[in-house]
């Protein structure tokens, strides 16, 4: 088993490997001067299971063409066989036409990672479990659950809390969340009345003095989690915590954030944000290291994956 890093997040890639008491593979990864980018392994990896390990995050063009060359560049040095390691898989949130005449581009990046020669696909928390049927190989969904469980249990009085589904779509990660907290749940009626701008219509469930704990999968511009502290506080909530695996935060949402009434926001390092929330204690950061290099030994050794979340 070796495992490789394209370049979106060397720091996660590096702590896998050093949690497997591996070094990454040797590789060159540049770009020539149209931009054009150019891979080369620079070891013998014939016969090898590699694990390619990089996020489809900003940048996502240029990471998703770093991957479908990476995954190439293994098939044609003859790899045993290659899995995709994906923490933020990128254009999932289009996995259906919400409108006439749109791509389902979602599919399309599923079936680019097939046809580049991956054998599996490893992802976290991934927008929509169905997108796993788009593809035709296996793919381990993984869920950070377990380890917002985990952190919320030392961090945050467990007396009076309520998770909250931001949306209609996130309610079954609400829910597995209260499970293990066993705490009860709570939902907001989002509209988009545009891409990239929400509404709240409504909040389902008593959220009145409670510690609301909202969790997601994704933070993009920030407006969909401050719209629904902001809600959630006028209808006498206490205190919101925020949970989310993939921490886009694109744009102003930093400051969005900084200026809210969320009391902590706490994402993974699924991608590599350390530059842009250096400065911010109101936003920490959980590690997912230990969770990949698990499941990846797993994978290689055949044995259960998803009894890592029981
Ligand atoms: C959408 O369904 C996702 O789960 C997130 O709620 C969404 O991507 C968040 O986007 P933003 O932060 O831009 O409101």
């Amino acid at each position: 088993m070796k495992v490789l890093s394209c370049t979106s997040n060397i720091k996660l890639s590096n702590n896998i490997a050093k949690n497997l008491k591996l070094k990454l593979v040797n590789t060159t990864i540049k770009n020539f001067a149209d931009g054009e980018i150019y891979i080369e392994i620079n070891e013998n990896i014939r016969g090898n299971s590699i694990f390619v390990i990089q996020s489809i995050s900003h940048p996502a063009n240029d990471n998703l063409m770093e991957l479908l060359i990476c995954i190439d560049a293994l098939k044609r040095s003859s790899a045993k066989n290659i899995t995709a390691v994906i923490p933020y898989f990128g254009y999932a949130r289009q996995d259906r036409k919400v409108v006439p005449r749109t791509s389902i581009s979602a599919k399309l990046v599923s079936n680019l990672i097939m046809n580049a020669g991956a054998h599996r696909v490893v992802t976290v928390d991934l927008h929509a479990g169905q997108i796993q049927g788009f593809f035709d190989i296996p793919v381990d969904n993984l869920f950070t659950t377990p380890i917002f469980a985990r952190h919320i249990k030392k961090n945050i009085n467990l007396k009076n809390i309520i998770c909250v589904s931001p949306d209609i779509g996130g309610v079954e990660r609400a829910r597995a969340l209260g499970k293990r907290l066993n705490a009860g749940l709570a939902i907001i009626d989002k509209r988009r009345p545009a891409p990239g701008k929400s509404e709240v219509m409504n909040i389902i469930g008593d959220v009145e003095n409670k510690s609301c704990i909202i969790t997601d999968d994704i933070i993009d511009s920030g407006g969909t989690i401050v719209n629904a502290a902001k809600a959630l506080k006028n209808k006498g909530a206490k205190e919101v915590y925020v949970y989310i695996t993939h921490a886009v935060l694109s744009g102003s949402a930093v400051d969005k954030i900084k200026n809210s009434s969320i009391k902590k926001l706490i994402v993974t390092d699924s991608i590599d944000n350390s530059q842009k929330i250096k400065n911010t204690s109101k936003i920490e950061v959980l590690s997912i290291s230990t969770l990949m290099s698990e499941a990846i030994k797993r994978i290689s050794n055949s044995t259960s994956v998803s009894s890592l979340f029981k």
